[in-house]
């Protein structure tokens, strides 16, 4: 038999990132001022972010170091185990070969500590006493209270409403490392007072919790801003997965014809696949699947245009599929896939018909991730079991053609703190969100009318 799990050894990790944008055909879209609509320079975002990180938005270098101080701490956890899903496969009866990067084996839990550290490190650098950032489903949220606290910085996290009564067991995660967490929308801001005073019983969406963030950074002299998704330099510091995932294939003399993850802003899958997009670009056929959910498909049912980042408009414009910045999608558990818009990395690819993508409803990817769980072992969060499923219905494919296609299936985090979710789809009380087409034409008659 194959081997189950292809590990490399600590020497074999990438000591630089892969940055796409000197590959990419055309250049991507330069982001705007949110109040000028002028393009954005690096003084404008100074406030917000430690010039380092700023420099690594617009770098046209190939491979950046990864500090030496990152990858010490990387090696806690990095490399992280490729998986072959022998037992999933035997399941699906498919002759399809799926492996499985897991990035679950994190401290904290998924992909998002692979950014954490760094922009924590970046941070520390340039004497940041203190960060405010959002967070969805919380996974986010940990990985930068670690972060932090690696690097001894105080964190403020605004946490969506709805993922704050979900999962109270991230909360105290976030606040075990060390961070201070509020529900959003919140009364320590200016953008959640107004929208409380609206809506007292606000749900919170990941917009409105970025509002928050940016708010309290730009308030505050001590205080920068930090996101976990969406950003050119957090897929970069991702793509750390995907080269490794790489050098893991070709130890089993494999190649993928189908990658798969889920995509909230896109990091962990972008992390993934760019690595490959060379290749890509070379005429190698792999095809890349974004997994998005039905109830938030921004790049299967968005516009792609100029949009604010953020609920209110006070982060920058940005060239993305969008459902428009004021929608507020459905209360899906997936709570990282809650994003009105998508990083301009993976946008720019689609829209180049270099990435596809797959819409899925949620009872389909728990069913899906109950196959997993109970095959492979591992409980995936409720965003991986997006691509969990289309994957599978990738390798059902295989099953009907008899191909023996090989699948790498990006797994960026467990779910076992979203064992509420679990018990809801188990005693059958889950349903799917249907996609409002009515209240994404509300949003996008909201577009600002900059830049298109
Ligand atoms: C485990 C996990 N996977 C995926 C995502 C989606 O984010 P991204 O698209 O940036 O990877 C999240 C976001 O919170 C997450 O927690």
């Amino acid at each position: 038999m194959d081997p189950t799990k292809i590990h490399l050894d600590e020497k074999e990790m990438p000591t630089s990132w892969y940055n796409v944008q000197p590959d990419l055909p055309t250049p991507l879209a330069p982001p705007l001022h949110p109040g000028t609509g002028q393009p954005l320079g690096p003084d404008d975002l100074a406030p917000l972010f430690p010039m380092e990180m700023i420099m690594q938005e617009v770098s046209q270098e190939r491979y950046i170091d990864i500090p030496e101080e990152v990858q010490s701490i990387y090696h806690l956890w990095r490399p992280t185990p490729l998986i072959r899903a022998h037992r999933l496969e035997k399941a699906l009866d498919t002759p399809a070969k799926i492996y499985y990067k897991y990035e679950g084996v994190s401290p904290a839990g998924s992909h998002k500590l692979n950014t954490a550290v760094a922009q924590a490190y970046y941070n520390k650098q340039e004497g940041v006493r203190r960060i405010a950032t959002e967070t969805g489903a919380g996974q986010w949220g940990s990985a930068l209270a670690l972060g932090c606290q690696y690097f001894g910085i105080e964190l403020k996290v605004y946490m969506v409403r709805v993922s704050y009564g979900q999962k109270p067991y991230r909360r105290i995660l976030m606040e075990t490392w060390g961070a201070n967490v509020v529900a959003s929308p919140s009364e320590d801001t200016n953008a959640g007072r107004t929208v409380l005073a609206q809506e007292p019983g606000h749900p919170g969406s990941l917009g409105m919790a970025i509002s928050e963030a940016v708010e309290d950074a730009a308030t505050h002299d001590d205080t920068k801003y930090s996101l976990g998704s969406v950003l050119n330099h957090v897929l970069l510091h991702q793509t750390v997965v995907g080269q490794e995932a790489k050098k893991q294939l070709e130890k089993v003399d494999a190649y993928p014809d189908i990658i798969v993850g889920c995509i909230g802003g896109g990091s962990n899958f972008a992390g993934t696949f760019l690595p490959f997009i060379p290749d890509k670009l070379k005429g190698n056929k792999v095809r890349i699947i974004c997994a998005e959910p039905e109830a938030c498909p921004s790049l299967t049912k968005g516009l792609y245009a100029y949009d604010f980042g953020d609920a209110v408009g006070m982060a920058p414009l940005l060239k993305m599929f969008t459902l428009g910045h004021t929608f507020v999608p459905p209360l899906i558990h997936a709570g990282g896939l809650r994003y009105h818009g998508m990083a301009p990395i993976i946008c720019h690819l689609y829209d180049q018909k270099l990435v596809e993508a797959a819409a899925v409803h949620q009872t389909a990817t728990f069913e899906s991730a109950v196959l997993f769980a109970r095959t492979e072992g591992i409980v995936p969060a409720p965003e991986p079991s997006h691509a969990i499923r289309v994957a599978i219905n990738e390798a059902n494919k295989c099953k009907q053609s008899g191909e023996a296609k090989t699948i790498l299936l990006a797994l960026s985090g467990h779910g076992h703190f979203d064992m509420a979710a679990y018990d809801e789809y188990l005693s059958g009380r889950l349903t799917d969100h249907a996609y409002s087409k009515e209240k994404v034409d509300e949003a996008l008659a909201q577009l600002p009318k900059v830049g298109s």
